[in-house]
């Protein structure tokens, strides 16, 4: 099953719409020739989403959002929803980041109905999971990713093969430059793999992306890349500065 890759931005909080395009005109003053063998996304704040859309027009580079509400409209204060995401031309959304799971109260089942709002409108889900360090150190990684997994996942087990992306983002790796080693990383994805085919079907497990996130940096996504089960990656603090970001997008895959 042939994958592209991914190598997606998530730039949380940071960047106005002004510095959103001006990062981008150095980015892709970077990025000429663009690599044809790998895709290019980037998780933009809602208020830089369509400065970012205006700025890679007429590049392959996808924006994204990075979150969504499930209901199409209504009295919802401060949410938005995928059709007002895709209307500002945005191609993607990631859903059930570790941050909103932590810090604002994401669930599981909230999660899973992101999903099912954002495949109607034409948006592509990047949906997080990870375990916590205390997780982990319990010997429960892959139990979390399992349920993790079924939650986000129900009802969905006739959605198009790889119509979403999965992004193994192990808390304990997130902006502590603390990267999974690409063996721990490659065993989360095989697991997650595994499960796919086991519970949704061998032809999701195959079309299915899974991207690694936590401390990528430019010295080490190419040794991370070169895993069997890891097909892009999910960059936060590295995809703020164009020269590092084009450095991971560039990495070397011969
Ligand atoms: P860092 O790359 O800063 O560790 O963040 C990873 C992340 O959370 C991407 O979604």
């Amino acid at each position: 099953m042939n994958r592209k890759p991914l190598l997606a931005g998530n730039w949380k909080m940071y960047k106005t719409s002004r510095q959103a395009r001006e990062f981008f005109q150095d980015i892709l003053a970077r990025l000429n020739p663009f690599p044809a063998d790998r895709e290019v996304a980037f998780g933009v704040p809602f208020t830089s989403l369509e400065a970012a859309v205006q700025a890679v027009s007429g590049t392959p580079i996808i924006i994204a959002a990075q979150n969504v509400h499930w209901e199409p409209e209504g009295a919802f204060t401060g949410e938005v929803s995928a059709p007002m995401i895709a209307a500002a031309g945005a191609g993607a959304v990631i859903i059930g980041h570790s941050e909103r799971r932590q810090l604002f109260g994401e669930t599981g089942p909230g999660v899973n109905k992101k999903i099912k709002a954002v495949l109607p409108a034409g948006l592509r889900p990047i949906v997080c999971l990870g375990e916590t360090l205390a997780e982990r150190e319990a010997g429960l990684t892959f139990e979390v990713l399992a349920k993790q997994l079924a939650e986000a996942l129900a009802g969905l087990e006739k959605a198009a093969p790889g119509a979403l992306d999965l992004a193994y983002e192990p808390v304990w790796a997130i902006g502590t430059g603390r990267t999974a080693t690409p063996e721990t990383a490659q065993e989360a994805h095989a697991f997650i793999r595994g499960w796919l085919a086991e519970k949704i079907s061998p032809a999701a497990a195959g079309a299915t992306r899974l991207l690694y996130g936590g401390s990528v940096k430019p010295d080490n996504a190419a040794q991370l890349m070169a895993q069997p089960d890891i097909d892009g990656a999910l960059v936060g603090g590295a995809s703020l500065t164009a020269d590092g970001f084009a450095k991971i997008i560039q990495y070397d895959r011969s």
